[in-house]
């Protein structure tokens, strides 16, 4: 299968999803990434891409007259790499409905909570702001909301007394990369279904 995957940042999931299909060869991970397309320029996530010899694309909403245009070049750049899969893995955008319609239902999502707890940029400041005692990762199919698409498996991270933002980031992340390298191979090898709100891997 093919991927393409959208950054906006470090790129760590990125590199798992590198590592996991250098590691075990594409044919056996069940899926190649074809390309690597990001929000902004100079980030470290693009630089991974370039050193593994993918091509990249780069689509800023501010050279656009409105976000519904850029969301519309954004969906035509992915779209020339002809995709089954498009996985945002630390992208920092909202996509709108052209983006949604052409890729709706194979655009899955990595967000660093237990969804439906602690939506949108900041999942894990909220989630030590709240006080929970348990935190984790979410992967899911992105739908119109913010966070809101079904749900396709999540990891749990205990919080502990002395953790501030990044050292419980950080520790979420080391799940959250393994997860999503787990999900996006079952997805690619098996197959899935979406019913409702629940995913089905074939
Ligand atoms: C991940 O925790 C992702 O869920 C969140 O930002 C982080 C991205 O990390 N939205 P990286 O760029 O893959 O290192």
């Amino acid at each position: 299968k093919r991927l393409v995957v959208l950054v906006s940042g470090s790129g760590t999931n990125l590199q798992a999803l590198l590592d996991a299909i250098a590691t075990h060869g594409a044919e056996a991970y069940g899926a190649e990434i074809v390309a690597v397309g990001a929000d902004r320029d100079g980030i470290e996530g693009l630089a991974r891409a370039e050193r593994a010899g993918i091509p990249t694309f780069v689509r800023r909403v501010k050279d656009y007259d409105s976000r519904d245009a850029w969301d519309e070049a954004l969906a035509e750049a992915v779209s020339a790499h002809e995709p089954d899969l498009v996985i945002s893995a630390g992208f920092m955008k909202i996509v709108g409905k052209e983006f949604l319609a052409r890729f709706g239902g194979r655009f899955v999502n990595t967000h660093p909570a237990l969804l439906p707890s602690f939506p949108g940029t900041h999942g894990v400041r909220d989630a030590l702001a709240y006080g929970a005692k348990v935190a984790g990762c979410t992967v899911h199919f992105v739908d119109d909301g913010v966070d809101t698409g079904p749900i396709i498996a999540q990891g749990v991270v205990e919080v502990r007394d002395e953790d501030d933002e990044s050292a419980l980031h950080e520790r979420i992340k080391e799940v959250e990369r393994r997860l999503l390298v787990d999900v996006v191979g079952r997805l690619a090898r098996n197959g899935y279904r979406i019913e409702g709100r629940k995913v089905v891997i074939q």
